[in-house]
């Protein structure tokens, strides 16, 4: 059984574990379809999704993103690269990339997008995790051919990504912080 939004936005959590176990056809267009019946600022739809799940083109983009992080000074990048069992993408059985075309709303667009996935997935009783590093794959000399790689169309660049699959860790959903709310009455 599905579970309703609200008990998804409550249970939802970063996996960064997961079995191998490949996601059904019905699972997947679930959640392609939730990205895509995202709103968007003007019904834009800046965005493009690519559904990975050729884990040798994961692997070149998580070593690619390894590569040109560690180039950089220990305090610019995330200290998880310096672990070498690090893999950016938690070899998720999928992973979902959104690319866009630079505009004012499109990051705003696309966070909302990706977040409709982590809902789905929450939903249909799988887990996920929101990706901003793998952007460090997107680089000098790599940034066109894995562009390419992925079909992001012409000048839509990479912006966010997601990997989902059956997580194979616990995970309780974070703290939540009250002093973050005001309220005027
Ligand atoms: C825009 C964005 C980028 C993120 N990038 C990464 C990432 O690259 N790697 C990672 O492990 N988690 C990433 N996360 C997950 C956050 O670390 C996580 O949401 C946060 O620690 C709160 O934990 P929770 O999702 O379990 O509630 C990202 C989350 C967001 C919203």
């Amino acid at each position: 059984m599905e579970k309703t939004t609200l008990q998804s936005i409550r249970e939802r959590s970063s996996h960064r574990k997961y079995l191998p176990d490949q996601l059904t056809k019905q699972q997947l267009s679930a959640i392609v379809d939730a990205a895509l019946q995202s709103p968007s600022a003007v019904n834009a739809q800046p965005w493009h999704f690519t559904v990975v799940q050729d884990q040798a083109l994961l692997a070149d983009i998580n070593k690619t993103a390894a590569k040109h992080a560690l180039k950089r000074e220990e305090d610019t990048r995330s200290p998880r690269f310096g672990d070498e069992t690090f893999h950016v993408f938690y070899h998720a059985p999928t992973v979902i990339f959104i690319s866009a075309h630079k505009s004012h709303y499109a990051p705003i667009d696309c966070g909302i997008a990706v977040q409709s996935m982590a809902l789905a997935a929450e939903s249909l009783g799988l887990g996920s995790v929101i990706l901003g590093l793998p952007r460090e794959a997107f680089v000098d000399e790599d940034k066109e051919r894995l562009e390419r790689a992925l079909k992001f169309p012409a000048d839509y660049g990479y912006v966010i990504s997601i990997a989902i699959g059956t997580p194979d860790d616990e995970k309780a959903p974070h703290e939540m912080d009250p002093a973050k709310v005001s309220y005027i009455r």
